[in-house]
């Protein structure tokens, strides 16, 4: 059977550890759509390219040759599953997020890699709301802003600062994300929220097991 499950929210609030641990428990792939737009914003900065320059990273984001397969992303032949995490890609990323040329043809390629995957679970900011309106599930994940800020930090390695910069950082963030014109983060309807602060990643991955009956 096909199954679709859409996890979105906002950065840091666990969506990825959701979703991978959700995918293993199925025995689904995985598909992370945040590591496409960084991707793209990679290979623009990585050619030179403006971020604030619409159509030229509109062309760059559908020429990319973008492979991600079992956690890794391989731009144009290159592993860059690290540099797409770079502080760089990271400041520059909500605005190639908010360009519409790129939105379509990612939505495109989150589209086409459903079908050749048969489902699978989809991680980002729009996916219940735009990508897959159908999804089989939808859940919608937030953390209170001190335990995202926190775990950025755990992951970063506290490379990025105190916590009370790195909250404002990521509320910056939050603020483009969900004020931009073309798909804002936003909970569907019918998505089901989940707060992560205070639990367990397989209480919650049992609650989404549940959930799917
Ligand atoms: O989840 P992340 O931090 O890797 O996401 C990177 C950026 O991409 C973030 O600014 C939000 C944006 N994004 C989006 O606009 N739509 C998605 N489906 C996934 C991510």
């Amino acid at each position: 059977m096909v199954i679709v499950v859409a996890i979105d929210g906002p950065a840091g609030a666990g969506k990825s550890t959701v979703a991978r641990a959700v995918a293993a428990r199925l025995d689904r792939d995985h598909l992370d759509t945040g590591a496409m737009y960084r991707a793209v914003t990679f290979a623009a900065l990585r050619d030179g390219i403006d971020v604030a320059d619409v159509a030229a990273v509109a062309a760059a984001s559908r020429s990319l040759d973008l492979a991600m397969d079992d956690g890794t992303v391989v731009v144009d032949g290159i592993d860059a599953t690290e540099a797409i995490r770079s502080d760089e890609v990271t400041r520059s990323v909500s605005a190639v997020a908010a360009n519409s040329g790129v939105r379509a043809e990612l939505v495109r390629r989150q589209r086409a890699w459903v079908d050749e995957h048969g489902g699978g679970v989809i991680e980002g900011r729009d996916i219940g709301s735009i990508v897959f309106p159908e999804a089989t599930l939808k859940v919608y994940v937030t953390a209170s802003p001190q335990v995202r800020a926190q775990r950025r930090s755990a992951e970063s390695g506290s490379l990025l600062g105190d916590l009370d910069e790195i909250e404002a950082a990521i509320a910056a963030r939050d603020l483009w994300d969900s004020t931009r014109d073309d798909s804002p983060l936003r909970r569907a309807d019918d998505a089901h929220l989940i707060d992560t602060s205070e639990r367990t990643v397989d209480d919650i991955v049992e609650e989404i097991v549940r959930m799917l009956g």
